[in-house]
């Protein structure tokens, strides 16, 4: 059997003729009323007065709630409870909802939020990273730590020695839909919530505890995000529960989605991080020792600002085998937005702090950063998984061999094993599934990366203004949520009479195709074609105590349990047919299903089963193997796989103005045996030119008092269509997966957004050859950064 194939996204027609339903386009009931809140305008402080008589005065409001007129305590947190839903006495950064404002219109309620009168004694305000470390204001009790080796002797013995630093900036989410909710009181007190989440789950237990309900009072319901990229997994908490308490309040309906502005100033983004470093290495750049120190502004509140920090030091390697090494961690408390998830969560801040290392060492070593990062990989190795739960009957493919007849380069003799000690990770998980040397030599020779070097050397020698750089970059991503408990998932299959099939798990749709790949997958287990399956809105009703969509895993967790929901139901079926045609020969394909030497329809084969009573519906159930961790620790085996990408990126600067441009990436992505090359192939490349972003155009500015300042698109620069690279080649792998994932797939929804950290480093290459010294660029690479950088090596 095979799911796999290039079909389309199941709502691309939708998103293109606009006819995709979102939550804001949802028919909303005569009397819905609409939310607003007013936010503080101060960092830090107390406030003194609020004055609302004329908001409350203000056209079309109909009620404004503070947290002292609450009827209960609502806090929107993720984690430690720390985010009330209006702040109490103090507030904590300049965004952080005061009060409420329910209006008969959204015009109305955000009018009326400007006219309160709110005084707040400040105080002083932790801003940055070295205000915070000045203060000791962190979460946690000190530094998380995790060793390996003995990083302080092997630096006191290492050849050379380098010490270094790389600031790098948040990055706001900009989903074109912006957050948004819709509560629909219902008989008895229940509450029906529409909210654009990636999390629907953690929506329900939310505002069951601020309607004073159990969860089985409410039902939320997700059709589709128009993106989430990780700013949806807490960040809608706050506006569903504020509409969920307003319709308790007032008995109707109640909708809010922030204008842009406001979701800027008051939703959390990437982490931005400073990463210090003192790296010992041989005179071929090898590293021999590292001591990395990651700084995190996670903002006022924890939300998951500690998983996010984990992530990133777990990221601290990359793909680079790091024998003696100490990475430490400060996960630090500042008057900001509260810091959130967001696309790799802190992975790629950790990856473009080792690959930062590795460019100043080829510097300074005056090599070609390729062979540097080539001295330092782990080893390619792929170990074929025996463990693992028995829901896929096909044989552990040999992964080389395979690769090898679909084509791939047979992996060069010169990257078999070098070390003869188990390689493992930092945090001790062995490295079994390497493939990083074999896909960088196979991308090196189709980007044409050695030819192209040497006339981009040609080039800037005859061109004194302009010059330009390529980098090679490699991304090896830990795939399992890093808390081994979410690492589940539940599905709801049923197949009505007439053989249509009707889908439901708990994964969230945020135009990453997820759906359309879980569809491929229900639709071969029966044999039938994908559009007989149909692709239903995520509903807490149907499949409970579900997870984030997050973590990349939404196909491996989801995928594997529609399969074994699906298998239910299918061997049923098989059951009654083997009985009743007195033959074990039953399968399956074409939409028909082949009994001994009859031919039934599968529409026939169901009303068959469902005239002899057999049920037709079935759950799902899948709990990902064999991954254990402790994060205190630092040690175990957090992620099932990993998934490798590498690109190769061309950029040009202008040295006079520090502008600078892509002009050309080629990637190849590891997606494993690919469900949707189609679908994968849009999220590398959505991913890649995401991390471009990040790191070149997307700058978060904050000013003295620590107001945003950048919190629209005419101040926030995202990539635009004409930002994309030139040239763009995108290839996939293509090898399945060693580890039994379903039908041997591997992730892709985050890895890819690391490939976006060659563009950076091409840039840094290109400033190379504006000067002798090192540029030593900072993120995001701005025009001014790269100037700054120019200047730097010019010196
Ligand atoms: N792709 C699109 N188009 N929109 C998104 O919001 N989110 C990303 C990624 N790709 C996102 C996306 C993030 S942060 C994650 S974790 C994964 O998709 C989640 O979906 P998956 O687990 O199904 O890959
Ligand atoms: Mo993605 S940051 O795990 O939602």
């Amino acid at each position: 059997m095979s799911a796999a194939k290039p079909l389309p996204h199941d709502a691309a027609a939708l998103h293109v003729t606009g006819a995709a339903r979102y939550t804001d386009d949802i028919a909303t009931p005569q009397g819905t009323l609409h939310l607003a809140f007013g936010i503080s305008r101060v960092a830090a402080g107390k406030i003194t007065t609020l004055d609302l008589s004329r908001v409350e005065a203000a056209p079309g409001v109909v009620r404004v709630v503070t947290a002292q007129t609450l009827p209960r305590d609502c806090d929107v947190s993720p984690s430690a409870q720390d985010e009330p839903l209006l702040a109490r006495d103090n507030v904590h950064y300049v965004g952080q909802p005061l009060f409420m404002v329910i209006a008969t219109s959204h015009l109305a309620a955000r009018f009326a939020a400007t006219l309160a009168k709110v005084e707040i004694a400040a105080t002083p305000a932790i801003l940055t990273i070295e205000d915070a470390m000045a203060a000791d204001s962190r979460f946690e009790d000190g530094p998380r730590i995790y060793t390996k080796g003995d990083p302080v002797q092997a630096l006191s013995r290492a050849d050379q020695t380098l010490t270094g630093r790389i600031d790098m900036g948040g990055q706001e989410h900009f989903y074109l839909e912006g957050q948004a909710a819709l509560a629909l009181p219902q008989e008895n007190g229940d509450m029906l919530v529409h909210s654009s989440t990636q999390h629907p789950t953690e929506i329900q237990h939310k505002v069951a505890h601020a309607i004073g309900k159990p969860m089985h009072a409410v039902r939320v319901e997700t059709r589709r995000m128009g993106g989430g990229f990780g700013g949806k997994e807490s960040q809608g908490n706050a506006l569903a529960v504020a509409c969920a308490v307003a319709a308790q309040m007032t008995g109707k309906p109640c909708k809010m989605r922030y204008d842009r502005d406001d979701d800027m100033l008051i939703t959390g983004k990437r982490h931005d991080f400073r990463i210090t470093y003192e790296v010992g290495f041989d005179g071929a750049g090898k590293i021999t020792a590292l001591d990395v120190t990651h700084y995190t502004r996670c903002g006022w509140a924890m939300d998951l600002s500690l998983p996010v920090a984990d992530r990133a030091m777990l990221h601290a390697d990359n793909a680079y085998h790091l024998k003696d090494v100490r990475i430490t961690s400060h996960r630090l408390r500042t008057n900001s937005q509260s810091a959130t998830a967001f696309r790799g969560f802190g992975g790629p801040q950790g990856v473009l702090g080792i690959e930062k290392i590795i460019d100043h060492i080829a510097h300074h070593l005056g090599q070609d950063p390729i062979d540097v990062r080539r001295a330092n990989f782990y080893a390619d190795r792929v170990i074929p998984q025996e463990s693992g739960v028995a829901h896929d009957d096909r044989p552990v493919p040999d992964v080389n061999a395979d690769n090898a007849s679909r084509g791939a380069d047979p992996a060069p003799a010169d990257i078999t094993p070098k070390d003869s000690d188990a390689q493992t990770t930092p945090y001790d998980q062995p490295v079994t599934d390497c493939i990083i040397n074999a896909m960088t030599e196979r991308l090196a020779q189709t980007s044409d990366y050695r030819e192209r070097r040497s006339a981009i050397a040609t080039w800037n020698a005859a061109n004194p203004v302009l010059k330009r750089g390529i980098a090679l970059t490699p991304v090896k991503f830990g795939i399992s949520f890093t808390l081994t408990h979410l690492n589940q998932a539940g599905a709801l299959v049923h197949v009505y009479q007439d053989g249509s099939i009707h889908l439901n798990h708990g994964g969230t749709e945020m135009g990453q195709g997820l759906f359309q790949k879980v569809a491929q997958i229900a639709a071969d287990r029966f044999g039938v074609p994908v559009d007989a399956v149909k692709i239903t809105a995520t509903d807490t009703a149907k499949v409970p105590n579900t997870s984030a969509t997050a973590a990349s895993s939404g196909t491996d967790l989801n995928g594997m349990a529609v399969q074994n929901a699906c298998d239910e139901i299918r061997e049923r079926i098989t059951k009654h047919l083997a009985e009743r045609y007195q033959t074990q020969d039953v399968r399956f394909e074409d939409g028909s299903v082949f009994v001994g030497t009859e031919t039934l329809s599968f529409a026939q084969a169901v009303m068959s089963a469902y005239e002899n009573r057999v049920s037709l519906s079935a759950t799902g159930f899948y709990k990902t193997p064999d991954i254990k961790w402790d994060r205190i620790a630092g040690r175990g085996r957090p992620f099932f796989y990993f998934a490798y990408g590498a690109a190769v990126t061309e950029v040009v600067i202008d040295t006079l103005t520090g502008e600078n441009r892509i002009l050309r990436a080629d990637i190849l992505h590891d997606a494993g045996a690919s469900l949707n090359p189609a679908i994968d192939r849009g999220q590398i490349e959505g991913g890649y030119v995401q991390g471009a972003g990040w790191l070149t155009t997307e700058e978060l500015v904050w000013d003295e008092q620590g107001v945003l300042k950048t919190h629209a698109p005419s101040t926030y620069k995202i990539p635009a269509c004409s930002d994309r690279p030139d040239v763009f080649n995108v290839d996939l792998w293509d090898a399945p997966n060693p580890a039994q994932t379903v039908y041997r797939s591997k992730a892709v929804g985050e890895p890819p957004f690391m490939l976006g950290i060659s563009a950076f480093m091409a840039l840094s290459d290109a400033v190379a050859a504006s000067g002798d010294g090192y540029g030593d660029l900072q993120a995001p690479a701005t025009a001014e950064a790269v100037l700054a950088a120019v200047q730097r090596a010019t010196g």
